[in-house]
């Protein structure tokens, strides 16, 4: 799988959000990592449709969702209208799991389902050979700017080594507290779609994404 970086705009500025994107994709981000929060799931809120329709199509980028919505599937169809190509459901957010990825797939988008740091990998199953991405936390949910939590390194490992062992194709992401001093450990473990939301958006964001991408392709 191809190794990517995914700017989380949850630390952009958003009075520029529109030429800071144009420079994290001038850098090499095929992907914008997109955070919802409904202050139900998490406490914080963030941003939802109206802004993805906005900036959705500016760039040639993949819109990757990350949903940290309860419920979620009451918003799938409207993610897809608002022009999401990736959509990340929580495990923990979710009554029926297998009904939310399979209805994300009949609206036309990929899957991805993601885990809270204190879920454990074996919560995957049930989508294990039906998911494109699956999407490791390494902090709690809810805000940017975190430290990374050492353990979702073996949390990454058991995950690769199970779907190389069930000889599954799908990514890995991983998402809280990465930086280009730690990127390295992530990518070794096993994970080849990394979010940085603060690594990227703090000081020369074309800068901060060319760093990850010479780490990233060293690392292929
Ligand atoms: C946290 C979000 C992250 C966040 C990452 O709940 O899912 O995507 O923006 O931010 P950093 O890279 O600053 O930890
Ligand atoms: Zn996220």
């Amino acid at each position: 799988m191809r190794n990517r970086i995914a700017p989380s705009i949850l630390s952009a500025d958003f009075k520029r959000l529109g030429e800071q994107l144009k420079e994290t994709e001038a850098a090499g981000a095929e992907y914008i990592h997109f955070d919802v929060m409904d202050g139900m799931f998490v406490p914080s809120i963030s941003f939802g449709m109206p802004v993805l329709a906005s900036i959705k199509g500016h760039t040639q980028q993949v819109m990757d969702v990350h949903l940290m919505v309860t419920e979620p599937i009451r918003y799938v169809e409207d993610f897809a209208k608002a022009g999401a190509d990736i959509l990340t459901v929580h495990v923990e957010a979710c009554e029926n799991l297998v009904e939310t990825v399979d209805k994300i797939h009949a609206c036309g988008m990929k899957a991805g389902v993601s885990i809270k740091p204190n879920t454990p990998v074996s919560a995957l199953e049930p989508v294990l050979d039906k998911t494109e991405m699956f999407l490791i936390m390494s902090v709690e949910p809810g805000f940017g700017g975190q430290a990374f939590i050492p353990e979702s390194l073996d949390k990454i490992r058991e995950l690769k080594n199970l779907l190389d062992t069930r000889e599954i194709q799908a990514d890995i992401e991983v998402d809280g507290g990465i930086y280009h001093s730690n990127v390295k450990e992530v990518l070794d473990a096993g994970a080849n779609v990394i979010v940085a939301g603060s690594a990227v958006f703090k000081g020369n964001v074309e800068e901060n994404v060319k760093g990850f991408m010479e780490i990233l392709s060293a690392n292929e």
